[in-house]
């Protein structure tokens, strides 16, 4: 009904607009007023955290690609190897595992079968899981040695918006717990980056006040075939989620490239007027990243696309390039898929909208897919 929707037209509006209440919410308790990480309900203990020698990730669909992010985060913070895989293909290869090996299992049903399977085939085998939730006493949750919930509030759109965003966070807050317990890198690099995510629901909501010109451009490409996305580093998995958004949505050709790939095939893709977008990573920190990729824009400008470009407030090398500009706060280098991913929600649900489709139940989907 129209009130469960607060007024919304779509659930998923609705809980796009929630964000910068969930990712508060997964927040919430968690960082203490000096900085430190509190996170009890991670019931592993320290003296295990400090023995991991591997972090793996198995996910489905938009989790995983929160989960793709994580990795950056999780290596670069805690120096510990990580990997991520999609959970459907993670148990069919034989993975190494032991009890060294911490699992991370991310869904917001709690009840994928695929991931319920991979960390069953993963405790079987001796490692330890932490389940990332949003969905209270659920399966995964129930079958995992640790759950830390996401708080993000019952999502009912099929495609993930407010879920995706408080996984992050919390994959986030991992990554920086175990940080803090093993010692490593916990200087001010890693103060700075917990001040800043505590405020990040600010810059969210700076992101929604501002999505008006998307949504007009997203309006305007409804009659397009085919919308590519590019990206780099955390950008990366943002491209892929932007262009899983639209499939879902828009029922359109959408695919999210790595923008140093661009040159080793899809660039061949790119002809007069294609759609593509570019999520550009902050000029600060990673600033060689942010000179290739502003490379990439001129090339495939040249060769007649159509530039979207997300970048930094700030960031002036990128004006004479784009066609349409999308500005997001800064971050801290790793924390910008918190606010680059909201204006690729905001463009699906709007070309969906724009050419007629069914917004929070798209054909052939399920909110949870309870069958491998
Ligand atoms: C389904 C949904 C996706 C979701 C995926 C994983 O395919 O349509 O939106 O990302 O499942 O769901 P989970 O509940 O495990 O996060």
């Amino acid at each position: 009904s129209a009130a469960e929707k607060g007024g919304y037209d779509y659930f998923m509006l609705k809980e796009i607009a929630e964000q910068p209440k969930a990712v508060a919410d997964t927040l919430l308790g968690r960082i203490d007023a000096s900085g430190v990480l509190s996170l009890d309900e991670v019931r592993i203990p320290p003296a295990v955290l400090r023995e991991v020698d591997k972090v793996v990730i198995v996910a489905c669909g938009t989790a995983y690609h929160a989960g793709m992010i994580a990795k950056y985060a999780i290596e670069h913070w805690t120096r510990i190897p990580c990997e991520t895989e999609l959970a459907s293909e993670f148990r069919y290869r034989d993975p190494i595992l032991d009890r060294r090996t911490l699992v991370i299992a991310i869904s917001q049903s709690g009840e994928t079968m695929d991931t319920l399977m991979a960390l069953r085939h993963a405790r079987e085998q001796g490692a330890k899981v932490l389940a990332i939730c949003n969905t209270n006493g659920s399966t995964i949750p129930r079958e995992s040695d640790a759950v830390l919930y996401t708080h993000a509030g019952p999502e009912v759109a099929v495609a993930s918006t407010k879920a995706f965003l408080t996984q992050l966070v919390a994959c986030y807050l991992v990554a920086l717990y175990v940080a803090q317990v093993r010692g490593t890198k916990w200087g001010d690099e890693i103060r700075d980056v917990v001040r800043e995510l505590a405020a990040i629901g600010t810059q969210v909501e700076q992101v929604l006040r501002t999505m008006e010109p998307v949504r007009a451009l997203a309006r305007s490409l409804a009659d397009k075939n085919t919308v590519l996305f590019l990206g780099r580093h955390v950008g990366y998995p943002v491209a892929l989620e932007g262009a899983l958004k639209l499939k879902e949505l828009a029922y359109m050709h959408a695919e999210g490239f790595a923008a140093g790939e661009l040159k080793h095939g899809p660039i061949a893709l790119i002809e007069d007027d294609l759609p593509v977008v570019v999520v550009v990573p902050s000029p600060r920190g990673r600033s060689v990243l942010h000179d290739k990729i502003v490379s990439n824009i001129q090339e495939i400008r040249a060769r007649g696309a159509r530039t979207i470009v997300i970048a930094e407030e700030g960031d002036e090398t990128v004006v004479p390039y784009a066609d349409h500009l999308v500005r997001i706060p800064r971050t801290p280098v790793l924390l910008q898929p918190l606010v680059s991913t909201v204006p690729l929600q905001v463009f699906a649900c709007e070309l969906a909208t724009a050419r007629g489709n069914e917004v929070d139940q798209p054909r052939n989907l399920a909110k949870s897919v309870t069958v491998e």
